[in-house]
């Protein structure tokens, strides 16, 4: 077996010659640079025998939410299996990929945490349990597993990015003077670390501060511009800014050249572009005609049934753009999940079928169903993974299903709920629901 250490210190099977190449997939995974995938093949094609290269490769392919994706997954679980002798290190990833394969990304999360308690300089593994846990929903997961390797990271050269891991914990879970605090050290140490950067825009959303948000973004364009479609994503961010000032059309300039800027149909960037047309749906505005291509790529997508948040997101475009016959088949794929078997199939049966069909009745203008539907998922909606920033707009379209309904105290309490959750802020949308439950109180007086 070939040993070269990899930046993070940690033997590998690779040869001197190749673990250059190997570093550089490293960062490109902390950092989301597009070159990463290209890097990869290049690590893959000198060495298809390196089992943990090929576990990377199967793992990114299921963090795609993509059906197709997955029996290539397979292929590569294969390959790493059948490869050249591995580190144990090495194998508990193959074995990581293998459990996310058999439908348990929290056993895939828990078998990386293992190598991670071992070796907390590990980068890699870090930031892979960030990514599963995320897609699952737990953020508290995400702050332990992270907080965990910082005391062992002070001289990491990868430092900068951990750091960004951490702060966008601390904003998931509530700490947003940390997160902003930790967030802004990462960036000085790492200038390309969108992720960090995207944690501090996070805390500026949460907390209401959108102007102080689009000074944190502007001039630092060049933190994402290397990003493959993570960049879309910082993009919708600042959308979200200027939508909770009130600057429509400078949000649906930014919807035009660049958060749709490629019509991709990943579902991250579909869930980008459908949750701004649907928030700036909520505010009264005309979106055009820009919810077709949307469903044409979701009603492509929607027989996947990989993700929940996949499907919701789906489902909103589908609605936006009218497709009633291919939401009704969403909704009949998702009740014909099998849930026992695998934990993503489960959070589809559940909250995720609820809340998709609570979205078809809120398009359809049944707003005492859409509320009943949404307010039965609401509670474990967090399981559908993402961000407390992507999940919002299914809890904005729960308050208004609430109100539409005439049901203003069950909207105030949403409200107040999510005012609290986000301590205290009152943003844009917020402080217009909360004048309208006032205005129909008063005039019940
Ligand atoms: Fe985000």
């Amino acid at each position: 077996m070939r040993l070269s250490d990899d930046l993070s210190g940690i033997p590998t099977s690779l040869s001197p010659q190749q673990i250059g190449d190997w570093n550089r997939v490293i960062t490109g995974i902390l950092s989301h640079a597009a070159s990463t995938g290209p890097k990869l093949n290049l690590v893959l094609a000198a060495a298809p025998d390196f089992a943990l290269g090929q576990a990377i490769r199967g793992v990114s392919c299921l963090l795609l939410g993509r059906a197709e994706m997955v029996d290539i997954a397979r292929q590569a679980y294969a390959a790493a299996l059948t490869g050249a002798p591995a580190t144990m290190r090495e194998m508990a990833f193959v074995h990581a990929l293998g459990d996310w394969l058999h439908g348990r990304p929290s056993r895939a999360a828990a078998r990386l945490q293992v190598i991670l308690n071992l070796n907390p300089r590990d980068a890699l593994a870090m930031k892979m349990i960030q990514a599963i846990h995320f897609v699952m929903g737990r953020p508290d997961a995400m702050r332990a597993s992270v907080e965990g390797v910082l005391a062992a990271s002070d001289d990491h050269p990868a430092r900068g990015y951990i750091l960004g891991c951490h702060a966008f914990a601390l904003e998931e879970t509530g700490d947003y003077v940390r997160a902003e605090r930790v967030g802004r050290d990462g960036v000085a140490l790492a200038p390309d670390d969108a992720w960090g950067l995207h944690a501090v825009a996070h805390v500026f959303d949460t907390t209401g501060r959108a102007r102080a948000g689009l000074d944190w973004l502007s001039g630092r364009e060049g933190s994402w511009a290397h990003c493959n479609n993570f960049r879309f994503h910082v993009w919708w961010h600042r959308a979200l800014m200027h939508l909770d000032l009130g600057e429509y059309d400078t949000a649906l300039a930014l919807y035009d050249a660049d958060i749709r800027a490629e019509k991709t149909d990943d579902y991250r960037d579909i869930s980008n572009g459908a949750s701004l047309l649907a928030r700036l749906e909520l505010e009264g505005i005309n979106v055009g005609n820009r919810w077709e291509e949307l469903a044409d790529l979701s009603e492509n997508r929607a027989t996947d049934g990989c993700l929940a948040f996949a499907d919701l997101h789906y489902m909103l475009a589908l609605c936006g753009g009218e497709r009633d016959k291919a939401a009704v088949g969403l909704i009949t794929r998702m009740q014909s999940t099998r849930p026992l078997a695998n934990e993503a199939q489960r959070v589809i049966a559940h909250p995720g079928l609820h809340i998709a069909q609570g979205l078809q009745a809120f398009a359809a203008g049944e707003y005492p169903v859409a509320w009943m539907h949404l307010r039965a998922g609401r509670a474990d909606l967090q399981q559908i993974g993402g961000s407390h920033a992507q999940r919002d707009v299914f809890d904005r379209i729960t308050i208004e299903a609430a109100l539409r309904s005439g049901y203003t105290e069950a909207a105030g309490a949403l409200l107040r709920d999510r005012m609290a959750r986000r301590g205290g802020a009152v943003d844009g949308y917020a402080a217009a629901r909360l004048s309208l439950i006032d205005a129909v109180q008063v005039q019940a007086v």
